[in-house]
């Protein structure tokens, strides 16, 4: 697919990081439930986690295309990695990107965009999850600060953390008009990160809970306008969702790399099992839903860079890919027949982290809903 030169070259320098350093540690990473810190150093010194921020906040400066094809390379060989870098990026400094005042810029870009902090994003609830407007968590004014209370669940990155994004609500009255959204230090009195969630995939990820019992923050750590924060997080999720479509994209290119190389290597009945029919048409359609869903996620990416709206299309690619992403690794998993089964080989590690595409950042549900109102809208 056409890439300018700068994308190419990005292109090829994550490539070469992700089969060099994290090909050979992935399944480890799944293993141990957790990234090694030196590869989340390396990666802030190749620049991964400020690649769409301007440099002046210690950022790459590149377009959402480039950040696109970052995730899809990094998640080709290991998705926890990935999604450490997609929830930082989109979902933990984009808010404060695109609605923070420019002391708030100033005091929180710098770290984040170089990589020596990370960021997450606090929307999700126990009980408040495709109802993201059902937040229970709440803010209340006290003097110069702000008073939260609340709990909020499967928050990416949510133990790696500096910063946390967080909705509570400021006017009950109001429901989806009453939240506003907030900037949590780790150290802030009343915080803390509670227990580590253990997952069925991107198991090297690193998920929690976050707790709020009396936390209080400064009256100036509000992000954006008051009771603007559902709206504001809706916005993060349309851009955040492209990335969850490259990742998905990404782990399904490896699983088909990987049955490519397998069907290649595996000999049955005196020939590679690549020789037969019923293997070649798996790899084929493999590769063309894999194709499609690229288009759609660079689509979105394309949009988004031209400053078009793509709340419908970043909704598609993440759904389409999702789904895809799933399909593929069955298939590559069944092209490798009993050792696919086993943890042996990194496609059964694949089918594991895929699923969380679709369903992750909304649901494929929740992603059909955005793309009916489009429609019924226009
Ligand atoms: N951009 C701007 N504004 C938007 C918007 C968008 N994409 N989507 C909705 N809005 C606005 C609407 O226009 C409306 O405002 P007005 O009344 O002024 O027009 C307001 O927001 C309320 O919108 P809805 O009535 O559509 O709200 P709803 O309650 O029906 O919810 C929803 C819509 C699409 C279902 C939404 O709740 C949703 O996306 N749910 C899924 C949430 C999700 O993806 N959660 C995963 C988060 S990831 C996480 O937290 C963990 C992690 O670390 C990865």
């Amino acid at each position: 697919m056409f890439l300018t030169e700068e994308q190419e070259l990005l292109q090829q320098m994550v490539r070469d990081f992700a089969q060099n350093e994290l090909k050979p540690r992935a399944a480890k990473f799944d293993q141990q439930e957790t990234i090694d810190k030196d590869v989340l150093d390396q990666m802030a010194e190749l620049g991964l986690f400020g690649i769409p921020f301007p440099e002046e906040y210690n950022g790459v400066e590149m377009d959402t295309m480039c950040y696109s094809i970052a995730v899809e390379e990094l998640s080709r060989v290991c998705a926890s990695t990935g999604i450490t870098v997609a929830a930082h990026i989109s979902l933990g400094t984009y808010p404060i990107y695109m609605f923070g005042t420019e002391e708030q810029k100033q005091k929180y870009l710098p770290k984040l965009c170089s990589g020596e902090e990370l960021a997450s994003f606090g929307l999700t609830e126990p009980n408040a999850g495709s109802d993201a407007g059902g937040t229970q968590t709440t803010a209340v004014k006290d003097g110069k600060e702000w008073v939260l209370n609340g709990a909020k669940m499967f928050i990416t990155n949510g133990g790696w953390a500096w910063t946390s994004i967080n909705t509570a609500m400021t006017d009950k009255d109001k429901g989806v008009k009453g939240i506003s959204a907030f900037i949590v230090e780790r150290d802030a009195p009343g915080f803390s990160v509670g227990k580590k969630i253990r997952k069925m995939g991107i198991r090297g990820s690193n998920t929690t809970e976050l707790i709020f019992e009396n936390c209080r923050i400064p009256e100036e750590n509000l992000l954006g306008k008051l009771n603007e924060g559902f709206k504001q997080f809706m916005q993060i999720l349309d851009g955040g969702r492209i990335s969850i479509g490259a990742m998905a994209l990404g782990i399904a290119q490896g699983a088909l790399d990987e049955a490519i190389r397998y069907s290649k290597e595996r000999n049955q009945f005196g020939k590679p099992i690549a020789s037969n029919q019923a293997i070649q048409f798996m790899l084929a359609d493999m590769a063309t839903e894999i194709e499609a869903a690229r288009h759609l996620v660079y689509n979105a990416s394309r949009l988004k860079d031209a400053g078009k709206s793509y709340s419908k299309q970043s909704a598609m690619c993440k759904l389409y890919a999702g789904e895809v992403a799933t399909r593929t690794c069955i298939k590559a998993i069944q092209i490798h027949g009993g050792y696919g089964y086993t943890q042996e080989y990194p496609v059964e590690r694949m089918l594991r982290d895929a699923k969380v595409t679709e369903i992750g950042e909304g649901t494929s549900e929740i992603q059909r809903i955005v793309i009916a109102r489009s429609l019924l809208s226009d």
